[in-house]
């Protein structure tokens, strides 16, 4: 794809429309096919840029190949990828955290061979090597608060937003993580040779957040 445009990954989902309020924002002018389209590559010439919408797990894929040029990530997804971007900024958008959850009823001190559920088997291998708990892990690919109650798994390690998954399947939170919001990413060598474009995008990103945190 040489099209000229910065291209942007933009991850579809929860994030998105929190991504595009903030570019918006910024003073880049979205065409209207971001609020309401299943296109995957949305081009906006106006502002120099070509939007590729990615899973938000595959994003700094995209960036770490360089078909992107900059994306938007959660840092969740930039623990678990571990991949080769430059993480410049964050975007202060789309709180939440990582915890572990559990049936009310579970008892971790009594669990010999405990198995967890997660999205994020990497981040979550690393937790418990950390803790010094022996633990087997379940990878699942979304709803995961369901593994508990089936008895899949003893534990999960999840995003946690506004608690409002974990609440309506009877599951409660035994330890929080990590806070994780959103962060703006870039390819390397994009970084060097579209210095310019990206240095003004961070610099117009970084005055909206200012102007949120004040
Ligand atoms: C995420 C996360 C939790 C939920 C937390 O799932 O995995 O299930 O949101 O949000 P809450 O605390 O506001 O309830 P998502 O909806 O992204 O889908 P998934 O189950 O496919 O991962």
């Amino acid at each position: 794809m040489t099209s000229g445009l910065l291209t942007v990954a933009m991850p579809k989902g929860r994030i998105f429309e929190e991504a595009v309020g903030l570019l918006r924002e910024a003073g880049y002018n979205l065409p209207p096919e971001f609020d309401d389209s299943r296109r995957l590559i949305i081009d906006a010439p106006e502002s120099g840029m070509r939007f590729i919408l990615a899973k938000p797990m595959d994003v700094p894929t995209y960036v770490e190949h360089g078909v992107a040029d900059v994306g938007v990530a959660g840092k969740d997804v930039m623990i678990e990828e571990e991949r080769d971007v430059y993480e410049v900024l964050d975007l202060k958008i789309s709180a939440c955290y990582m915890a572990v959850a559990a049936l009310p009823t579970y008892r971790a001190e009594e669990d010999v061979n405990p198995k967890i559920a997660s999205k994020y088997p990497k981040l979550t291998a690393d937790y418990f090597r950390e803790q010094g708990e022996q633990v087997e892990i379940i990878k699942l690919n979304g709803s995961i608060e369901l593994a508990p109650i089936v008895g899949l798994a003893d534990r999960i390690v999840d995003i946690v937003s506004t608690g409002q998954t974990l609440k309506e399947n009877g599951l409660v939170e035994m330890e929080t993580m990590i806070p994780i919001t959103s962060r703006f990413i870039v390819n390397p060598v994009s970084y060097r040779t579209k210095a310019a474009v990206i240095d003004d995008m961070v610099d117009r990103l970084a005055a909206v957040i200012e102007e949120g945190v004040s």
